[in-house]
């Protein structure tokens, strides 16, 4: 379990003080899929940073599992908008150098990495270097390597905001059959109403900056999912009608204001 408990947070940029987030008070459950979205600057990254235990909040504090997160948190894997893959070693040394780092003897470190690249879909690709993966390859090399630290948490931060709309539902899809079965807590950031009503159990919209949390509403679509085919209920777009509803007041105000 997460909590983040009155926390906000404030950054000095070159003398002045803008204030990130405010009072944000938010409960993950274990084995929840939450979703975050808020429009852009609202401190989103910023949240999943604070979870990861990166950056401190300037008043509150975060647990997890009733501890006080105040140093890097090594239960929870990480997956940001870049991938982090280092373009001289290949897929599979990519895969298992989080390993490798916490001491795991190399022959035990590739075996693992081999798995996750298979249960990714690009294990004839272990040998390519990333500038010879594709895009979508690139987001399930990454995927592994989050994944092959068996964390019980994953922070993902808009991992596939740059996929164009047919990769994007593969990848979603892919997430859906390997977070289904696993027990694992996913932290999610999107821009996407319809991939966060598609994947998650609950949907946290944030106001512009400073964010605070307007609601959290869920999203009760039966699972399994269908990554394409729950769309196209009511139910779906009842849900998209409402977050559009909470979320489009800041949206048009963050465009009148930068357009000031
Ligand atoms: N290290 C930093 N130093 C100064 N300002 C920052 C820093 N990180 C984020 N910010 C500011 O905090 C606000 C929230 O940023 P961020 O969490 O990245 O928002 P989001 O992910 O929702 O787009 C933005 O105004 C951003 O410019
Ligand atoms: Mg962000």
């Amino acid at each position: 379990m997460i909590d983040v408990c009155s926390a906000s947070k404030s950054f000095t940029f070159e003398g002045r003080l803008t204030p990130a987030l405010q009072a944000i008070d938010l409960s993950i459950a274990d084995g929840s899929f939450v979703a975050l979205v808020g429009p852009s600057g609202c401190g989103k990254s910023t949240l999943l940073n604070m979870m990861a235990g990166l950056i401190r909040p300037s008043q509150g504090y975060v647990t997890q599992s009733g501890r006080r997160i105040d140093s890097v948190n090594t239960a929870v894997g990480y997956m940001t908008q870049q991938d982090n893959l280092l373009p001289w070693r290949s897929a599979v040394d990519n895969v298992m150098l989080p390993l490798i780092l916490k001491g795991t003897p190399a022959a035990q470190a590739r075996a693992r990495a081999l798995t996750m690249l298979e249960r990714v879909g690009i294990e004839r690709f272990a040998r390519h270097f990333p500038s010879q993966l594709s895009g979508g390859m690139r987001k399930r090399a990454s995927l592994a390597q989050v994944l092959v630290q068996d964390p019980s948490t994953i922070l993902m931060d808009e991992p596939f905001g740059a996929l164009d709309a047919q990769l994007k539902i593969s990848m979603q899809k892919l997430l859906l059959s390997l977070w289904e079965s696993s027990g694992k807590t996913l932290v999610f950031v999107t821009h996407d109403l319809t991939e966060a009503i598609t994947l998650a159990d609950q949907v946290v919209v944030f106001s512009g900056r400073p964010g605070r949390i307007r609601s959290i509403e869920a999203s009760t679509l039966a699972r399994p999912r269908d990554a394409l085919g729950g769309q196209f209920s009511p139910q779906f777009q009842a849900l998209y009608q409402r977050l559009w509803s909470l979320l489009a007041p800041d949206v048009e105000s963050a465009l009148t204001a930068s357009a000031a």
